[in-house]
Protein backbone atom coordinates (compact mmCIF):
# COMPACT_ATOMS: atom_id res chain seq x y z
CA UNK A 1 0.00 0.00 0.00
CA UNK A 2 1.22 3.50 -0.71
CA UNK A 3 -0.02 6.61 0.97
CA UNK A 4 1.17 10.08 1.01
CA UNK A 5 0.72 12.57 3.98
CA UNK A 6 0.28 16.17 2.96
CA UNK A 7 1.75 18.40 6.08
CA UNK A 8 4.89 17.28 7.93
CA UNK A 9 4.46 19.12 11.51
CA UNK A 10 3.49 17.22 14.73
CA UNK A 11 0.76 14.95 13.50
CA UNK A 12 1.57 14.42 9.89
CA UNK A 13 5.84 13.14 10.47
CA UNK A 14 4.84 10.93 13.48
CA UNK A 15 1.83 9.46 11.22
CA UNK A 16 3.80 9.10 7.99
CA UNK A 17 6.21 7.36 9.96
CA UNK A 18 4.91 5.27 12.29
CA UNK A 19 2.79 4.03 9.21
CA UNK A 20 6.09 3.40 7.57
CA UNK A 21 7.48 1.34 10.76
CA UNK A 22 4.82 -0.91 10.44
CA UNK A 23 5.29 -1.43 6.06
CA UNK A 24 3.71 0.77 4.29
CA UNK A 25 5.26 3.16 1.72
CA UNK A 26 4.85 6.51 3.06
CA UNK A 27 5.86 9.72 1.09
CA UNK A 28 5.59 12.87 3.54
CA UNK A 29 4.80 15.99 1.83
CA UNK A 30 4.96 19.62 2.90
CA UNK A 31 5.51 22.96 1.59
CA UNK A 32 7.75 24.04 3.20
CA UNK A 33 11.10 23.63 1.63
CA UNK A 34 13.31 23.94 4.44
CA UNK A 35 11.85 21.78 6.52
CA UNK A 36 11.83 19.09 3.69
CA UNK A 37 15.39 19.29 2.70
CA UNK A 38 16.10 18.42 6.27
CA UNK A 39 13.92 15.76 7.19
CA UNK A 40 15.42 14.36 3.75
CA UNK A 41 19.42 14.66 5.66
CA UNK A 42 17.96 13.07 8.97
CA UNK A 43 16.87 16.25 10.71
CA UNK A 44 13.89 16.00 12.51
CA UNK A 45 12.69 19.64 13.02
CA UNK A 46 10.30 19.15 15.79
CA UNK A 47 10.90 17.72 19.30
CA UNK A 48 9.12 14.44 19.89
CA UNK A 49 10.98 11.88 21.94
CA UNK A 50 11.60 8.77 19.87
CA UNK A 51 10.70 10.03 16.84
CA UNK A 52 14.36 10.45 15.11
CA UNK A 53 14.91 6.93 15.42
CA UNK A 54 12.14 5.82 13.33
CA UNK A 55 12.26 8.51 10.98
CA UNK A 56 16.08 7.07 10.34
CA UNK A 57 15.26 3.80 9.99
CA UNK A 58 12.37 4.22 7.83
CA UNK A 59 14.00 6.79 5.58
CA UNK A 60 17.21 4.17 5.51
CA UNK A 61 14.63 1.35 4.45
CA UNK A 62 13.30 3.41 1.64
CA UNK A 63 9.72 3.49 3.07
CA UNK A 64 10.30 6.72 4.09
CA UNK A 65 10.25 9.38 2.13
CA UNK A 66 9.65 13.55 1.64
CA UNK A 67 8.91 15.54 -1.39
CA UNK A 68 7.40 19.26 -1.39
CA UNK A 69 5.48 18.19 -4.98
CA UNK A 70 2.65 16.51 -4.22
CA UNK A 71 1.21 16.16 -7.91
CA UNK A 72 4.40 14.39 -9.03
CA UNK A 73 3.43 11.38 -6.29
CA UNK A 74 0.04 11.70 -5.88
CA UNK A 75 -1.11 9.36 -8.83
CA UNK A 76 1.15 6.67 -7.09
CA UNK A 77 -1.09 6.81 -3.97
CA UNK A 78 -3.76 4.91 -2.62
CA UNK A 79 -4.59 7.22 -0.04
CA UNK A 80 -4.10 10.61 0.54
CA UNK A 81 -4.25 11.96 4.35
CA UNK A 82 -4.34 15.93 4.76
CA UNK A 83 -2.53 16.46 8.01
CA UNK A 84 -2.35 20.57 7.83
CA UNK A 85 -2.52 23.33 10.47
CA UNK A 86 -6.08 24.00 11.52
CA UNK A 87 -5.38 27.10 13.55
CA UNK A 88 -8.09 29.66 14.72
CA UNK A 89 -8.94 32.88 12.59
CA UNK A 90 -9.60 36.14 14.21
CA UNK A 91 -13.05 34.94 15.04
CA UNK A 92 -11.93 31.85 16.63
CA UNK A 93 -13.54 30.02 13.81
CA UNK A 94 -11.24 26.73 12.56
CA UNK A 95 -9.39 28.32 9.61
CA UNK A 96 -9.32 25.49 6.80
CA UNK A 97 -7.36 27.73 4.03
CA UNK A 98 -4.22 25.29 4.30
CA UNK A 99 -7.03 22.00 4.57
CA UNK A 100 -8.78 23.48 1.67
CA UNK A 101 -5.73 24.34 -0.51
CA UNK A 102 -4.55 20.90 -0.23
CA UNK A 103 -8.22 19.53 -1.84
CA UNK A 104 -7.59 21.98 -4.62
CA UNK A 105 -4.15 20.57 -5.39
CA UNK A 106 -5.38 16.91 -5.22
CA UNK A 107 -8.40 17.94 -7.14
CA UNK A 108 -6.45 19.61 -9.93
CA UNK A 109 -4.07 16.40 -10.50
CA UNK A 110 -5.38 13.45 -9.83
CA UNK A 111 -6.03 10.94 -12.45
CA UNK A 112 -7.07 7.49 -11.00
CA UNK A 113 -9.10 6.75 -7.78
CA UNK A 114 -7.59 7.72 -4.77
CA UNK A 115 -9.37 7.77 -1.01
CA UNK A 116 -9.23 11.37 0.59
CA UNK A 117 -8.67 11.54 4.59
CA UNK A 118 -8.96 14.18 7.01
CA UNK A 119 -6.49 13.92 9.37
CA UNK A 120 -6.25 17.25 10.38
CA UNK A 121 -8.92 18.27 13.40
CA UNK A 122 -11.61 20.69 11.22
CA UNK A 123 -15.33 21.03 12.18
CA UNK A 124 -18.13 18.76 10.93
CA UNK A 125 -18.93 18.91 7.21
CA UNK A 126 -15.45 19.49 6.40
CA UNK A 127 -14.83 16.28 4.83
CA UNK A 128 -18.02 16.73 2.86
CA UNK A 129 -16.97 20.34 1.73
CA UNK A 130 -13.74 18.45 0.92
CA UNK A 131 -15.68 15.79 -1.22
CA UNK A 132 -18.01 18.55 -2.91
CA UNK A 133 -14.98 20.84 -3.85
CA UNK A 134 -12.82 17.88 -5.50
CA UNK A 135 -16.19 16.30 -7.29
CA UNK A 136 -16.58 19.64 -8.83
CA UNK A 137 -12.63 20.34 -9.88
CA UNK A 138 -12.86 16.77 -11.49
CA UNK A 139 -16.24 17.86 -13.28
CA UNK A 140 -14.72 20.82 -14.78
CA UNK A 141 -11.25 18.96 -15.71
CA UNK A 142 -14.18 16.54 -17.63
CA UNK A 143 -12.82 13.54 -15.13
CA UNK A 144 -16.80 12.93 -14.50
CA UNK A 145 -16.56 9.18 -14.35
CA UNK A 146 -13.22 8.83 -12.11
CA UNK A 147 -14.32 7.86 -8.57
CA UNK A 148 -12.93 9.20 -4.87
CA UNK A 149 -13.48 8.72 -1.53
CA UNK A 150 -13.49 11.10 1.55
CA UNK A 151 -12.91 9.47 5.25
CA UNK A 152 -12.58 11.10 8.36
CA UNK A 153 -9.85 10.38 10.57
CA UNK A 154 -8.87 12.43 13.37
CA UNK A 155 -6.19 12.11 15.27
CA UNK A 156 -5.91 11.69 18.99
CA UNK A 157 -2.11 11.58 19.90
CA UNK A 158 -0.62 14.10 22.48
CA UNK A 159 2.64 15.65 21.26
CA UNK A 160 5.55 14.23 23.87
CA UNK A 161 4.16 10.39 23.36
CA UNK A 162 3.12 11.09 20.24
CA UNK A 163 5.21 7.37 19.33
CA UNK A 164 3.66 5.68 21.86
CA UNK A 165 0.29 7.05 21.28
CA UNK A 166 0.17 6.24 17.40
CA UNK A 167 1.73 2.59 17.91
CA UNK A 168 -0.22 1.78 20.42
CA UNK A 169 -3.76 3.86 20.96
CA UNK A 170 -6.85 3.98 23.04
CA UNK A 171 -8.77 3.83 19.89
CA UNK A 172 -8.71 4.63 15.97
CA UNK A 173 -11.81 6.72 15.14
CA UNK A 174 -12.65 6.55 11.33
CA UNK A 175 -15.87 7.77 9.42
CA UNK A 176 -16.82 6.52 6.15
CA UNK A 177 -19.25 6.52 3.68
CA UNK A 178 -18.47 3.78 1.24
CA UNK A 179 -17.68 0.02 1.96
CA UNK A 180 -14.40 0.49 -0.23
CA UNK A 181 -13.13 3.01 2.06
CA UNK A 182 -13.46 1.34 5.09
CA UNK A 183 -12.06 -1.96 3.37
CA UNK A 184 -8.74 0.56 2.99
CA UNK A 185 -8.98 1.80 5.88
CA UNK A 186 -9.13 -1.35 7.79
CA UNK A 187 -6.19 -2.97 5.77
CA UNK A 188 -4.06 0.32 6.49
CA UNK A 189 -4.68 0.19 10.38
CA UNK A 190 -4.38 -3.94 10.82
CA UNK A 191 -0.88 -4.26 11.78
CA UNK A 192 -1.67 -1.51 14.36
CA UNK A 193 -4.69 -4.18 15.49
CA UNK A 194 -2.50 -7.33 16.38
CA UNK A 195 -1.66 -4.97 19.10
CA UNK A 196 -5.74 -5.55 20.27
CA UNK A 197 -7.19 -1.78 20.46
CA UNK A 198 -9.97 -0.71 18.46
CA UNK A 199 -10.90 0.84 15.34
CA UNK A 200 -13.84 2.60 15.62
CA UNK A 201 -15.56 3.07 12.46
CA UNK A 202 -18.27 5.49 12.18
CA UNK A 203 -20.02 8.04 10.28
CA UNK A 204 -18.22 11.05 8.51
CA UNK A 205 -19.68 13.39 10.81
CA UNK A 206 -19.78 11.51 14.11
CA UNK A 207 -15.59 11.40 13.37
CA UNK A 208 -15.66 14.54 13.51
CA UNK A 209 -17.54 15.70 15.81
CA UNK A 210 -16.04 12.92 18.23
CA UNK A 211 -12.61 14.49 17.89
CA UNK A 212 -13.88 17.83 19.21
CA UNK A 213 -15.96 16.51 21.67
CA UNK A 214 -13.07 14.80 23.02
CA UNK A 215 -10.69 17.64 23.17
CA UNK A 216 -13.81 19.68 24.59
CA UNK A 217 -13.84 17.36 27.79
CA UNK A 218 -10.40 17.24 28.32
CA UNK A 219 -9.99 20.82 28.57
CA UNK A 220 -13.47 20.75 30.58
CA UNK A 221 -11.72 18.80 33.78
CA UNK A 222 -8.88 20.71 33.51
CA UNK A 223 -10.45 24.09 34.08
CA UNK A 224 -13.19 22.18 36.46
CA UNK A 225 -10.35 21.64 38.81
CA UNK A 226 -8.71 24.82 38.15
CA UNK A 227 -12.16 26.35 39.51
CA UNK A 228 -11.84 23.51 42.14
CA UNK A 229 -8.30 24.49 43.34
CA UNK A 230 -9.01 28.38 43.41
CA UNK A 231 -11.94 27.94 45.60
CA UNK A 232 -9.34 25.11 48.04
CA UNK A 233 -7.32 28.22 48.41
CA UNK A 234 -10.09 30.71 49.67
CA UNK A 235 -12.04 27.89 52.13
CA UNK A 236 -8.23 26.32 53.83
CA UNK A 237 -8.54 22.75 51.33
CA UNK A 238 -5.53 21.28 49.92
CA UNK A 239 -6.72 20.43 46.08
CA UNK A 240 -3.88 17.67 45.95
CA UNK A 241 -6.12 15.73 48.80
CA UNK A 242 -8.94 16.48 46.82
CA UNK A 243 -7.79 15.59 43.47
CA UNK A 244 -6.74 11.83 45.12
CA UNK A 245 -9.97 11.82 47.05
CA UNK A 246 -12.05 12.36 43.51
CA UNK A 247 -9.65 10.58 41.38
CA UNK A 248 -9.96 7.16 43.21
CA UNK A 249 -13.93 7.02 42.24
CA UNK A 250 -14.15 4.56 39.16
CA UNK A 251 -16.73 6.90 37.63
CA UNK A 252 -14.41 10.14 37.88
CA UNK A 253 -11.18 8.93 37.15
CA UNK A 254 -7.82 10.12 37.80
CA UNK A 255 -6.29 11.17 34.52
CA UNK A 256 -6.54 15.59 33.44
CA UNK A 257 -7.52 16.21 37.36
CA UNK A 258 -4.33 17.91 37.62
CA UNK A 259 -5.03 21.72 38.47
CA UNK A 260 -2.34 24.01 37.39
CA UNK A 261 -1.70 27.43 35.01
CA UNK A 262 -4.00 26.77 32.62
CA UNK A 263 -4.07 24.86 29.21
CA UNK A 264 -2.01 25.50 26.42
CA UNK A 265 -1.11 24.01 23.11
CA UNK A 266 -1.88 23.44 19.52
CA UNK A 267 -5.06 22.04 20.02
CA UNK A 268 -6.69 22.67 23.18
CA UNK A 269 -7.48 26.42 22.90
CA UNK A 270 -7.86 26.72 19.09
CA UNK A 271 -10.35 23.44 19.39
CA UNK A 272 -12.61 25.25 21.98
CA UNK A 273 -12.87 28.12 20.21
CA UNK A 274 -14.02 26.18 16.91
CA UNK A 275 -16.47 24.18 18.87
CA UNK A 276 -17.86 27.20 20.20
CA UNK A 277 -17.76 28.92 16.91
CA UNK A 278 -19.17 25.88 14.80
CA UNK A 279 -22.24 25.81 17.56
CA UNK A 280 -22.95 29.41 16.95
CA UNK A 281 -23.05 28.44 13.17
CA UNK A 282 -26.48 26.50 13.90
CA UNK A 283 -27.47 28.85 16.51
CA UNK A 284 -26.77 26.80 19.64
CA UNK A 285 -24.98 28.29 22.65
CA UNK A 286 -22.06 26.18 24.21
CA UNK A 287 -22.43 27.47 28.08
CA UNK A 288 -20.26 25.46 29.54
CA UNK A 289 -17.09 25.48 26.85
CA UNK A 290 -17.32 28.93 27.21
CA UNK A 291 -16.69 29.41 30.84
CA UNK A 292 -14.29 26.52 30.55
CA UNK A 293 -12.41 29.31 28.12
CA UNK A 294 -13.32 32.08 30.61
CA UNK A 295 -11.66 29.89 33.35
CA UNK A 296 -8.84 28.97 31.51
CA UNK A 297 -7.98 32.85 30.89
CA UNK A 298 -8.01 33.76 34.03
CA UNK A 299 -6.05 31.13 35.30
CA UNK A 300 -3.14 31.80 32.70
CA UNK A 301 -3.01 35.07 34.63
CA UNK A 302 -2.60 33.24 38.13
CA UNK A 303 1.33 32.71 38.48
CA UNK A 304 1.87 36.63 38.03
CA UNK A 305 -1.14 37.38 40.20
CA UNK A 306 0.34 35.20 42.76
CA UNK A 307 4.00 37.09 42.73
CA UNK A 308 2.15 40.28 42.67
CA UNK A 309 0.28 39.30 45.68
CA UNK A 310 3.40 38.33 47.76
CA UNK A 311 5.19 41.19 46.47
CA UNK A 312 2.02 44.43 47.20
CA UNK A 313 2.59 44.26 43.67
CA UNK A 314 6.13 46.20 43.29
CA UNK A 315 7.36 44.20 40.65
CA UNK A 316 9.29 46.55 38.29
CA UNK A 317 13.02 46.09 38.35
CA UNK A 318 12.66 42.76 39.72
CA UNK A 319 14.44 39.66 38.28
CA UNK A 320 12.20 36.28 37.80
CA UNK A 321 12.86 32.99 36.60
CA UNK A 322 10.57 30.78 35.04
CA UNK A 323 11.52 27.14 34.29
CA UNK A 324 9.45 26.14 31.62
CA UNK A 325 8.46 27.54 28.18
CA UNK A 326 6.52 24.48 26.18
CA UNK A 327 3.16 24.29 27.24
CA UNK A 328 3.92 21.17 28.63
CA UNK A 329 6.69 18.72 29.11
CA UNK A 330 8.56 16.63 26.40
CA UNK A 331 7.42 18.73 23.62
CA UNK A 332 9.22 21.88 22.01
CA UNK A 333 5.69 23.64 21.05
CA UNK A 334 5.08 26.63 22.89
CA UNK A 335 1.52 27.69 20.97
CA UNK A 336 -0.78 28.93 23.28
CA UNK A 337 1.46 28.27 26.44
CA UNK A 338 0.91 29.44 29.48
CA UNK A 339 4.19 30.63 29.79
CA UNK A 340 3.81 33.21 27.19
CA UNK A 341 1.49 34.97 28.68
CA UNK A 342 2.92 34.65 32.00
CA UNK A 343 6.29 36.69 30.52
CA UNK A 344 4.44 39.47 28.67
CA UNK A 345 3.13 40.34 31.79
CA UNK A 346 6.40 40.38 33.46
CA UNK A 347 8.15 42.23 31.22
CA UNK A 348 4.95 44.54 30.47
CA UNK A 349 6.18 45.35 34.43
CA UNK A 350 9.63 46.24 33.76
CA UNK A 351 10.70 42.58 34.95
CA UNK A 352 13.68 40.73 33.82
CA UNK A 353 13.25 38.09 33.13
CA UNK A 354 15.70 34.83 33.20
CA UNK A 355 13.98 31.59 31.02
CA UNK A 356 15.02 27.88 30.85
CA UNK A 357 13.24 25.07 29.06
CA UNK A 358 15.33 21.63 28.19
CA UNK A 359 13.80 21.88 24.42
CA UNK A 360 11.09 24.38 23.63
CA UNK A 361 14.13 27.99 24.04
CA UNK A 362 14.43 27.85 19.94
CA UNK A 363 10.15 28.00 19.56
CA UNK A 364 10.07 30.82 22.50
CA UNK A 365 12.60 33.00 21.05
CA UNK A 366 11.13 32.78 17.47
CA UNK A 367 8.06 34.15 19.70
CA UNK A 368 9.17 36.51 22.77
CA UNK A 369 12.67 37.49 20.40
CA UNK A 370 15.23 38.77 22.57
CA UNK A 371 13.22 40.58 25.44
CA UNK A 372 14.19 37.43 27.75
CA UNK A 373 17.29 35.76 28.80
CA UNK A 374 17.88 32.41 27.68
CA UNK A 375 19.60 30.30 30.07
CA UNK A 376 21.93 27.28 29.89
CA UNK A 377 20.37 25.70 32.74
CA UNK A 378 18.19 25.97 35.60
CA UNK A 379 20.44 27.18 38.02
CA UNK A 380 21.74 29.84 35.25
CA UNK A 381 18.24 30.97 35.08
CA UNK A 382 18.01 31.61 38.95
CA UNK A 383 20.74 33.36 39.01
CA UNK A 384 20.14 36.64 41.12
CA UNK A 385 16.15 35.91 41.06
CA UNK A 386 13.69 37.81 42.83
CA UNK A 387 11.72 35.14 42.65
CA UNK A 388 11.11 31.42 40.58
CA UNK A 389 8.47 30.42 38.73
CA UNK A 390 7.84 27.31 37.50
CA UNK A 391 4.92 27.26 34.53
CA UNK A 392 5.75 23.82 32.70
CA UNK A 393 6.81 20.24 34.96
CA UNK A 394 9.71 19.15 32.89
CA UNK A 395 11.35 16.17 34.85
CA UNK A 396 14.58 17.81 35.21
CA UNK A 397 12.78 20.39 37.63
CA UNK A 398 11.36 17.88 40.25
CA UNK A 399 14.35 17.69 42.40
CA UNK A 400 16.77 20.83 42.10
CA UNK A 401 18.97 21.12 44.51
CA UNK A 402 17.45 24.12 46.76
CA UNK A 403 20.91 24.71 48.53
CA UNK A 404 22.49 25.85 45.40
CA UNK A 405 19.34 27.40 44.81
CA UNK A 406 19.25 29.11 48.16
CA UNK A 407 22.84 30.67 47.25
CA UNK A 408 22.13 32.07 43.91
CA UNK A 409 18.97 33.58 44.29
CA UNK A 410 18.62 37.06 45.71
CA UNK A 411 15.32 36.35 47.33
CA UNK A 412 13.92 33.05 48.23
CA UNK A 413 10.14 32.89 46.96
CA UNK A 414 9.12 29.85 44.50
CA UNK A 415 5.80 30.03 42.53
CA UNK A 416 4.88 26.21 41.56
CA UNK A 417 2.95 26.09 38.54
CA UNK A 418 2.20 22.63 38.39
CA UNK A 419 2.70 21.48 42.32
CA UNK A 420 5.34 19.69 41.65
CA UNK A 421 7.07 20.36 45.17
CA UNK A 422 6.65 20.13 48.10
CA UNK A 423 5.95 23.56 50.34
CA UNK A 424 6.55 22.00 53.91
CA UNK A 425 10.11 21.10 52.49
CA UNK A 426 10.75 24.37 50.39
CA UNK A 427 9.73 26.21 53.65
CA UNK A 428 12.79 24.22 55.55
CA UNK A 429 15.22 25.26 53.26
CA UNK A 430 13.58 29.12 53.76
CA UNK A 431 11.82 29.61 50.34
CA UNK A 432 8.12 30.83 50.50
CA UNK A 433 6.19 28.39 48.62
CA UNK A 434 3.07 29.27 46.57
CA UNK A 435 1.28 26.47 44.40
CA UNK A 436 -1.75 26.12 43.22
CA UNK A 437 -4.94 25.40 45.46
CA UNK A 438 -3.18 24.96 48.62
CA UNK A 439 -3.24 27.03 51.37
N1 LIG B 1 -0.15 18.80 17.47
C1 LIG B 1 -0.94 17.92 18.06
O1 LIG B 1 -0.66 17.44 19.16
C2 LIG B 1 -2.22 17.47 17.40
C3 LIG B 1 -2.90 16.36 17.91
C4 LIG B 1 -4.07 15.94 17.27
C5 LIG B 1 -4.54 16.65 16.17
N2 LIG B 1 -3.87 17.74 15.71
C6 LIG B 1 -4.39 18.42 14.52
O2 LIG B 1 -3.61 18.02 13.40
C7 LIG B 1 -3.47 19.11 12.48
C8 LIG B 1 -2.00 19.40 12.27
O3 LIG B 1 -1.44 19.84 13.49
P1 LIG B 1 0.13 19.96 13.69
O4 LIG B 1 0.35 20.31 15.11
O5 LIG B 1 0.80 18.78 13.11
O6 LIG B 1 0.43 21.25 12.75
P2 LIG B 1 1.84 21.84 12.36
O7 LIG B 1 1.64 23.31 12.26
O8 LIG B 1 2.91 21.29 13.22
O9 LIG B 1 2.08 21.25 10.88
C9 LIG B 1 1.34 21.59 9.76
C10 LIG B 1 2.24 21.44 8.54
O10 LIG B 1 1.46 21.60 7.37
C11 LIG B 1 2.26 22.25 6.40
N3 LIG B 1 1.39 22.79 5.35
C12 LIG B 1 0.58 23.86 5.37
N4 LIG B 1 -0.04 24.02 4.19
C13 LIG B 1 0.37 23.00 3.40
C14 LIG B 1 0.09 22.61 2.06
N5 LIG B 1 -0.76 23.30 1.30
N6 LIG B 1 0.70 21.53 1.55
C15 LIG B 1 1.58 20.83 2.30
N7 LIG B 1 1.88 21.15 3.58
C16 LIG B 1 1.30 22.23 4.11
C17 LIG B 1 3.01 23.28 7.20
O11 LIG B 1 4.16 23.75 6.50
C18 LIG B 1 3.36 22.48 8.46
O12 LIG B 1 4.60 21.84 8.34
C19 LIG B 1 -4.25 20.27 13.09
O13 LIG B 1 -5.55 20.27 12.57
C20 LIG B 1 -4.29 19.92 14.57
O14 LIG B 1 -5.39 20.48 15.22
C21 LIG B 1 -2.71 18.15 16.28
Amino acid sequence: MKIAVVGTGYVGLVSGACFAEMGVDVTCVDIDQQKIDSLKKGIIPIYEPGLNRIVERNSEAERLHFTTDLPSVLNEMDIVFIAVGTPSDEKGNADLSQVMKVAETIADHMTHPLLIVTKSTVPVGTSYRIRDLVRQRLDKRGLTELSFDVASNPEFLKEGAAINDFMSPDRVVVGVESEEAKELMSKLYRPFMLNNFRVIFMDILSSEMTKYASNAMLATRISFMNDIANLCERVGADVNMVRRGMGSDSRIGRSFLYPGCGYGGSCFPKDIRALISVAEGVGYEMKLLKAVEEVNNQQKNILFEKLKNHFDGELKGMTVSIWGLSFKPETDDVRDAPSLTLIRSLLDAGVTVRAYDPAAIREAQRVLGDAVYYANDIYDAALNADALIVPTEWKEFRLPNWEVLKKIMHRLVVIDGRNIYNGAELASFGFAYHGIGQK
